[in-house]
């Protein structure tokens, strides 16, 4: 049985992906470590907290003990590395945390699945690996930085990060680049555009924009609204990885878009639309700083080399998105109330800092 570690699991594309791994691969094993932010909610793994395959362990990623001894009782086949501080604005806030998660959280989830892999842990020169290990590291196509009004991001194009985000998650990549180039480290990057879904933390743009409709409160769009994602709905992120751990090629690096570049404002106008609210509500307010233009995925890589292609179109994944957030109140509920931090004290409180496994 294969057992992947997936870090960062409780937030909105992790635990997306804890239930997708579960349902496509029912002979796998699922260790989730979370050391639960603000972002991370365990309310959205409750249908599968207890499935035999399936493991929650509050951690730190940047806690080498505490992965180390992880390592120790566990026979890891793969990481995928989630575990991050993901907000553009909190960055600009508190750039610190971001570098120290986001950089050195990834260095020693590295550290310790160097040591547990590598057939020789102490021979520098040894480059052998246990077979079928890998470490796949989730990144995003804003270590590109900005693009003009023409382009696409290519996998070969230099990294220009200009929030401390893109930066921090820029330098993760590099480091997980050297680990591969000078210890032989089995790796993958993958480089995704702008994810939309169910479960997704009310702070980014578009459940931000749903749950403030429903609200009946002000819409804030930043500067003039002209800014372009190019959205993909995290079921198809999902795949995406799968397909990465499964067949990419040992390095390399794939960005994963599905070729749906929006301007801000046509989103917020069409959410608007569809709650049946008026644009009244729209408030343009002063423009985040460093804000970058537009983000445009190239995915000939992934779809050429490795023969993944989304299944959702936008239009159809907006409609599921946006009724979703609807029949799902009280999930943002418990968040706008903070209710949902309670929920792991209530649950596990007697057994903190112990591996929750329905084993
Ligand atoms: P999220 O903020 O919803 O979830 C992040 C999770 O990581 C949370 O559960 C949080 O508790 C956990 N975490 C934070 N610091 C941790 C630490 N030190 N140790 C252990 N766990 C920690 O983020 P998301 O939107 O699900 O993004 C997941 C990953 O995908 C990130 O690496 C992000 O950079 C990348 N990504 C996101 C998008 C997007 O549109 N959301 C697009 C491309 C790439
Ligand atoms: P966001 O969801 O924060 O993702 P990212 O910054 O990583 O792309 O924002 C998406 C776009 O929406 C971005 O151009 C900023 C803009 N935005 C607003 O205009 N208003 C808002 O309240 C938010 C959260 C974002």
């Amino acid at each position: 049985m294969k057992t992947i570690l997936v870090t960062g699991g409780a937030g909105f594309i992790g635990s997306n992906f804890v239930k997708h791994m579960l349902e496509k691969h029912p002979d796998y094993k699922i260790i989730n470590i979370d050391v639960l932010t603000y972002a991370g909610n365990l309310v959205s793994l409750e249908e599968v907290s207890n499935n035999p395959n399936y493991t929650f362990i509050k951690a730190d990623i940047r806690d080498r003990e505490k992965i180390e001894e992880i390592f120790s009782s566990n026979n890891i086949d793969n990481v995928v590395n989630f575990a991050a501080e993901s907000h553009v604005d909190r960055s600009i806030e508190e750039p610190e945390v971001f570098l120290t998660t986001n950089i050195i959280g990834t260095q020693t989830l590295l550290d310790v699945a160097k040591k547990h892999w590598k057939i020789n842990p102490n021979d520098k020169y040894c480059k052998e690996y246990k077979e079928g290990v890998k470490f796949l590291q989730v990144s995003t196509d804003e270590v590109y930085g900005a693009l003009g009004k023409t382009g696409m991001f290519v996998e070969t194009m230099p990294l220009m990060p200009n929030s401390p985000y893109s930066a921090s998650k820029a330098s993760a990549d590099m480091v997980v680049r050297a680990y591969n180039e000078t210890f032989g480290m089995p790796v993958n990057i993958t480089r995704c555009s702008n994810n939309y879904g169910p479960y997704q933390f009310p702070e980014k743009l578009i459940p931000l924009m749903i749950n403030n409709c429903l609200m009946e409160k002000d819409l804030p769009v930043y500067g003039d609204g002209m800014q372009v994602r190019d959205w993909l709905h995290v079921s198809d992120h999902c795949s995406a990885i799968d397909t990465v751990l499964h067949k990419g090629l040992d390095g390399d690096v794939y960005n994963i878009g599905g070729n749906n570049e929006k301007a801000n404002i046509e989103i917020v106008k069409l959410i608007v639309e569809t709650l049946g609210k008026s644009e009244d509500l729209i408030k343009y307010v002063k423009d985040r700083p460093g804000h970058d233009r537009r983000y445009a995925i190239d995915n000939t890589k992934i779809t050429t080399q490795l023969g993944w292609s989304p299944a959702y179109t936008f239009e159809q994944g907006i409609r599921e998105t946006i009724e979703w957030y609807l029949n799902n109140t009280e999930w943002i509920k418990n968040i706008v109330s903070g209710d949902y931090m309670k929920y792991y004290e209530s649950m596990y409180s007697s057994i903190e800092d112990v591996a929750v496994s329905k084993e």
